[in-house]
């Protein structure tokens, strides 16, 4: 498990949700008053809906804001399954963050296209503000899924055979998500428990393998935590 973690169990996913936007709209006006902007890379899957529907509601400093994807799923831009696509129409379509500093990964492309292209972006990123990351029911994180071998130095990578739908993926490489200064991870439901429990007991999963400079915050409700 990271040393240092901050685990913050809250009773409900709303209550998570609620917290999550609060340290990410702290964290985005530090970061815009120190360097002029806020490089925020967003999580994939369900659970960050809620925090997203959450934000959009907020007053922030959207102009600053610059948006990367931790990964995506290799279908169609607009497929109902994109990362993309949810975070636009629950976020991004909702704010006034420039087009121009929303960086989606083109994974339509396939993977390996994808991933060649992302690595630029990635690179020309440089270290982020914040990276959010939601947990699978095994423990993957992003598309950084159990047993998968990627070379170590690789800024993102190309994912085929994926145990979760679909097969084909991008994702940002362990290394550089944590090449940030400030890390959520969001794990609601009962449905996470076991990973959780490992996780904590020190498995060597891919979650565990985000180790950024600072501690991570982690927030989980009471179904996916029970001491
Ligand atoms: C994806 C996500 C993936 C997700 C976890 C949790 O593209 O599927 O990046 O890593 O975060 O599988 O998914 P839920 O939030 O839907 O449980």
């Amino acid at each position: 498990m990271q040393k240092n973690s901050r685990w913050h169990t809250l009773e409900t996913a709303e209550q998570v949700a609620e917290a999550a936007c609060r340290q990410i709209l702290n964290t985005a006006k530090s970061a815009i008053s120190e360097h002029g902007k806020f490089k925020l890379v967003l999580a994939g899957g369900g659970t960050p809906e809620k925090v997203y529907r959450l934000l959009a509601e907020s007053n922030a400093d959207w102009a600053n804001w610059h948006i990367y994807y931790g990964d995506e799923r290799c279908l169609p831009a607009d497929h109902q399954d994109r990362n993309s696509l949810m975070a636009s129409r629950v976020l991004l379509d909702k704010t006034a963050i420039p087009a121009n500093q929303i960086f989606t990964i083109p994974a339509e492309l396939g993977p390996e296209q994808a991933a060649e292209s992302y690595r630029l972006t990635v690179a020309e990123a440089g270290a982020f503000d914040m990276v959010l990351l939601g947990m699978g029911e095994d423990g993957h994180t992003a598309s950084l899924f159990p047993g998968h071998q990627h070379p170590q130095d690789e800024l993102v990578h190309a994912v085929y055979n994926s145990p979760k739908p679909p097969p084909e993926r991008v994702s940002i490489s362990a290394r550089a998500l944590s090449n940030t200064r400030e890390l959520i991870f969001l794990v609601t439901g009962a449905n996470k428990q076991e990973a959780v429990k490992l996780w904590r007991s020190g498995s060597d999963l891919p979650v565990a393998s985000i180790v950024p400079e600072n501690p991570v915050d982690i927030y989980i409700d009471s179904d996916a935590f029970k001491p």
